[in-house]
Parts: C-alpha cells; structure tokens; sequence
C-alpha cells in the first residue's frame, strides 16, 4: 500500500471533515500519499483528484459539511462506471480507497474493492441507521440540534398552550426522532418502527391537558406521514391548537458535537490502520465504545434493531 484515496459519499453529515482530516494525517504519519477525491463516485469518474497534505486539512475539525463535497451518482452503479472508476484509481495509483458514506455508498466500496482497490468503509450519516454500528458519524450533532428546536418550541407552546408537531429526518429509521424525543421530553414520539393510531395520539393529547399540562410535544420522524397534515388532524379531532414545524436540513449542517469529532477521529485512524494490514472490504464500527470493523456484506446484513428500551423510558417519564 503506497497510495490511499478518500471521498465522501450520499447524504453529507456533520464530522465528515473530522474523519477526511484523520485518514489524511494517519496516512502520512504512515508514509502513505494521499488523495482526495471531490463530489463523491461522481467525481471520481470525473478524474476530480487531488494530493493532500497536513496542512490542507487544517482548520477542518470544527465545521460542517464536507471539504471534498458529496454528490450521488448514477453511474457508479453500473458495471462500466465501476470499470472506469478503477481504471482512474489506477492512473492515480491508489491502492485503498476510504469511503464516507452510508449503506448505498458502502455498497458501491463493496463492489470496487472486487476489481482490486481495497475499500474501506466509514459510517457517515445523520440518521443512525446502520445496525452493525451503535453510532453513525453525525447522528450525536443532528440530534443537539433537533433537541434545540424541540427547547424553542416548547417555549412557544407551553405560552399559547398549543400542541407542537415536530418532524425530523431519518428515513426509515426512528433514531433521530427517538433520541431527541427523549432528551426533550417530548409528549409523544412517533416512528416508523412502530407506527400510531391517531385516535389514541389524540386521546393522550387530551388527557394530557386534563391533567395540567400546558403543551404538547410530538416528535414525528418523517417516512410515516407529514407534520402539517397531522397538525391539522389533532386541532380536527381535540379542537386544539396546533402548529407544524419541519427541521428539514437544518438537521444536516452545523459544527460538529465533541462525540462526533471523537467518533470521526477514531474511524478515520482505524481506517488507514486497516488499509496498511492490506485489510480490504470492510467498514468500521462502534460497539460499547470500542472501534470495530466488520465485513461489508455481513456489516449491511445486520438487521435493523429498533431501541425498544429507550422508547419505553420515554412513554413512561412523558406522561
Ligand atoms: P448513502 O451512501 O448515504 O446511503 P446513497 O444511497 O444515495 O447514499 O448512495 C450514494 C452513492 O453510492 C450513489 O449515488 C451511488 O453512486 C453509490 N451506490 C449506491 N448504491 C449502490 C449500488 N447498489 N451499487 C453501486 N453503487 C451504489
Ligand atoms: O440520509 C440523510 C438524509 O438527511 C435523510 O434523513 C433524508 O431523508 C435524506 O437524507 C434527504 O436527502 P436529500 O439530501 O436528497 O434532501
């Protein structure tokens, strides 16, 4: 292994840059040339490759987003886009190749590394949803910030006694919306893993208020329905007030937490780590605090385990 590459990949996440940052300095301090590639797989096909030193990740730690950009493409997923990805990681002589990104991207990593460039895979996503890992790179920052929001509308609600429907990101994964839910002291939390009834959500929602409680808290992960729409069935069926608010890509930006920049940090080093024992096709993880890695077939085999336990504190301490 003489020369590594690192891109970033799908969604962008707050501590991508903490993670470009420690491959680029690990791979030096092991005497390896690195590259960066910008815009993902789509830059890669475009030839946009770079040499990277110290002092060109300087300044990183801190922001957001990612210095190498991120890009989706559709290319990539074809045979021939693959063929001419390796032929110009081979024109760069690069050998191992780190990928920043989530399950689709791993599953491109996956399929390069079968042409010959060893493939490395880092978690790097707001949404949590890659079992094999207890923490996704930029989950613990999405979370603060949709935890803000959720202080700030409770502000408001508990001032006009309104109930406030809060959607966060997540895609199919309930994550987000369960951890800060939680945090916040939400009233009700609604994700796709189990679903809701609205009869029984507007029950609650009136109980309660019988009970003296001056707002009403719901944190919705989208994939199971919008805030506005829902917003509108409550004030229909308890005649109360209720507003909408969507976080959107809010949720996406922002300088990253300590736990992220630690996490970021401690996955990029393991990946160069694995890249020089020739370790090829794998991704790294987190379990009970230790940095693991793990095949990326069995890694995306993993299957989704929802936080029952969580969601239970949180139902029982909301009421
Ligand atoms: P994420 O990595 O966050 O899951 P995407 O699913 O959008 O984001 O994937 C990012 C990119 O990874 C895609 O635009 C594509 O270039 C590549 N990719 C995704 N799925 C595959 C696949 N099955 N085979 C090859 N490349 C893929
Ligand atoms: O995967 C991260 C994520 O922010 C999801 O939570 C959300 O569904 C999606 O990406 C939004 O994607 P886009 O960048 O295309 O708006």
């Amino acid at each position: 292994m003489r020369t590594i590459a690192v891109l970033t990949s799908g969604g962008d996440a707050p501590g991508m840059n903490a993670a470009i940052r420690a491959v680029v300095r690990t791979g030096l301090d092991k005497d390896l040339e690195v590259m960066g590639i910008q815009r993902g797989y789509s830059g890669l096909l475009n030839g946009e490759i770079f040499r990277m030193d110290r002092r060109s990740v300087a300044d990183i730690i801190q922001r957001g987003g990612t210095m190498l950009r991120t890009a989706r493409c559709e290319e990539f997923k074809t045979e021939a886009g693959r063929k001419k990805a390796y032929n110009i990681l081979k024109t760069f002589r690069v050998d191992g190749l780190v990928v920043i990104g989530g399950d689709g991207s791993f599953r491109g990593a996956q399929l390069l590394s079968k042409l010959g460039i060893a493939t490395i895979g880092l978690p790097g996503t707001i949404d949590n949803d890659l079992p094999y890992t207890d923490y996704t790179i930029g989950f613990d920052t999405a979370i603060n910030t949709v935890l803000d929001a959720i202080n700030k509308l409770r502000d408001t609600s508990t001032s006009h006694e309104r109930v406030s429907v809060i959607e966060v990101m997540g895609r199919n994964c309930g994550d987000i919306a369960l951890y800060s839910g939680l945090a916040g002291g939400a009233e009700s939390i609604i994700v796709p893993e189990k679903g809701y009834d609205q009869n029984t959500l507007c029950r609650t929602i009136l109980e309660g208020k019988m009970r003296g409680k001056m707002h009403n808290l719901i944190v919705l992960a989208e994939g199971i329905g919008g805030a506005e729409e829902l917003a509108k069935k409550i004030e229909e069926i308890t005649g109360m007030e209720a507003r909408a608010t969507k976080l959107g890509h809010i949720q996406r930006g922002g300088s990253p937490t300590c736990m992220d920049r630690i996490l970021a940090s401690r996955m990029g080093y393991k990946a160069v780590e694995l890249l020089s024992q020739g370790k090829s096709s794998r991704v790294v993880g987190i379990n009970g605090g230790k940095i693991v890695d793990m095949d990326i077939d069995e890694a995306l085999a993993v299957p989704r385990k929802f936080n029952v336990e969580l969601y239970k504190v949180a139902n029982v301490l909301s009421y």
